[in-house]
């Protein structure tokens, strides 16, 4: 049993090095994004109420959020554990959290604010299964074809540089102070997110076999 977050601000890389730990470690990646924006293309009554919170870079309201994440966490495949990937990302989510579940390590990828719009602005990715690519950081075999599935892969609306800058905005002003509230309950660990992709999970993994021993 293993309750992990992967945090840090738009794209530092926390749902590409997710989809590799939940695969290294066989527990499922739970990340509200990906959940949001499902719910958006389903049109489904969360979805219709999210979309313009999607579409300028701000935090969805706590209520809808939280209870996302509960109905999501309940589900079988969480049973052994789960990757929180975006959640929390305010005090009042965190406080939520904390009433629901103890969480055994926060992995906070630290990267400079340049680079992080560099990622996002040519981040495209796999309408279909989620996976992640970038144009010049990770690449596709085929261009513009998701490796996994076949599907054309496509830019996410929330990636033009405008939107991108705000959302940076908003995570300095609403999430980045919980670092403070993890560092407090003393289970934060920093990983360099400066470093290749591969050079970011490797931190990673010894991060977590050092929790195991
Ligand atoms: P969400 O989808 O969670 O967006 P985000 O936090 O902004 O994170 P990203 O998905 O942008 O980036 P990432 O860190 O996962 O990076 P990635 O691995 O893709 O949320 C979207 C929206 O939903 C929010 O704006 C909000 O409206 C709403 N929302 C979500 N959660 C919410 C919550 N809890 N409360 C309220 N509202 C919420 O990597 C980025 C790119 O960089 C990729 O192209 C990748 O290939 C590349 N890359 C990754 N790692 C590296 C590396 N080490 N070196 C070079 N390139 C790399």
């Amino acid at each position: 049993m293993m309750k992990l977050i992967i945090f840090g601000p738009p794209s530092a890389g926390k749902g590409t090095q997710a989809q590799k730990l939940s695969k290294k470690y066989g527990i499922p990646q739970v990340a509200t994004g990906d959940l949001l924006r499902e719910a958006v293309a389903k049109q489904t009554p969360l979805g219709v109420k999210i979309k313009s919170y999607l579409d300028t870079g701000k935090l969805g309201p706590d209520d809808l959020i939280v209870q996302l994440i509960k109905e999501r966490v309940s589900k079988p495949d969480c049973k052994g554990g789960y990757l929180l990937d975006g959640f929390p990302r305010t005090m009042g989510q965190a406080k939520e959290l904390d009433k629901m579940t103890d969480i055994d390590l926060v992995l906070n990828i630290v990267v400079d604010m340049e680079s992080l719009v560099e990622r996002a602005v040519g981040r495209r990715i796999c309408p279909k299964c989620a996976a992640v690519y970038h144009v010049k950081f990770n690449t596709p075999k085929k261009t513009g074809v998701c490796d996994k599935c076949d599907a054309s892969l496509i830019q996410r609306d929330d990636d033009k540089e405008a939107t991108v800058r705000n959302r940076l905005k908003v995570y300095q002003e609403q999430t980045q102070p919980l670092i403070a509230h993890f560092k407090a309950k003393g289970n934060l660990v920093d990983v360099d997110g400066s470093a290749g992709i591969d050079g970011v999970f490797d931190q990673m993994v010894r991060a977590i076999d050092r929790l195991n021993k």
